[in-house]
């Protein structure tokens, strides 16, 4: 008769035991989901293509630039330069700044050239790439763009990216390489 009892109380205490295991499996694992949910959320990069256009050329570089991070799995805004400043830097883990050679080999300089003064210093620690559309030149406004760049201590994650007038099949593959550097 006590062996039974005591049989007995074995067998309670497993069950008990198990349906515990259970639970606490069953918890372990929810937390599991919710973390690696939340790791998978955090790691996607977000990337802004802030970009100044007048006939479109840089503009269609810039789509072709948010396309390329966009199949890397980053989150994309496309900017305009007049939307953007020092402000919105700390948002983003990487930018791509697009601009065409305008004015004699600068940048264009009502909009484009004053926001990314603003910007330029705070870009540390962030990806960064450039690129843009020019006419008749040999990509002079990017060298010197690059140059001041480096001297503003930004860290270029690829070399600019230049194309001649409206992007053709090969420019626009070269875009989306650039905006999966820094996706
Ligand atoms: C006012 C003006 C200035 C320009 N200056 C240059 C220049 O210095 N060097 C150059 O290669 N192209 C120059 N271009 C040509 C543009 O860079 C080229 O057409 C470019 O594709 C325009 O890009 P968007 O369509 O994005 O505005 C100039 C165009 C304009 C309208």
């Amino acid at each position: 008769m006590r062996e039974k009892f005591f049989i007995q109380g074995l067998t309670k205490q497993t069950t008990c035991n198990i349906m515990l295991f259970g639970a606490n499996s069953a918890y372990i694992y929810y937390i599991w989901l919710v973390l690696a949910n939340g790791k998978e959320r955090s790691i996607m990069a977000k990337i802004a293509v802030v970009y100044w256009s007048s006939t479109g050329n840089t503009e269609a570089m810039a789509n072709a630039v948010a396309d390329g991070a966009k199949e890397k799995g980053a989150e994309v805004e496309l900017i305009t330069a007049s939307d953007f400043s020092a402000d919105s830097v700390a948002n983003y883990d990487g930018i791509a700044f697009g601009c065409p050679a305008m004015g004699a080999e600068v940048l264009e300089e009502d909009e484009f050239q004053p926001m990314w003064d603003a910007v330029k210093g705070s870009l540390g620690g962030k990806k960064v790439v450039l690129f843009g559309s020019y006419g008749w030149g040999d990509g002079e406004w990017m060298r010197n763009w690059e140059d001041d760049a480096k001297s503003a201590g930004v860290e270029l994650a690829a070399e600019g990216l230049i194309a001649n007038e409206a992007p053709d099949d090969d420019a626009v593959a070269n875009c989306k390489a650039l905006g999966a550097a820094i996706a």
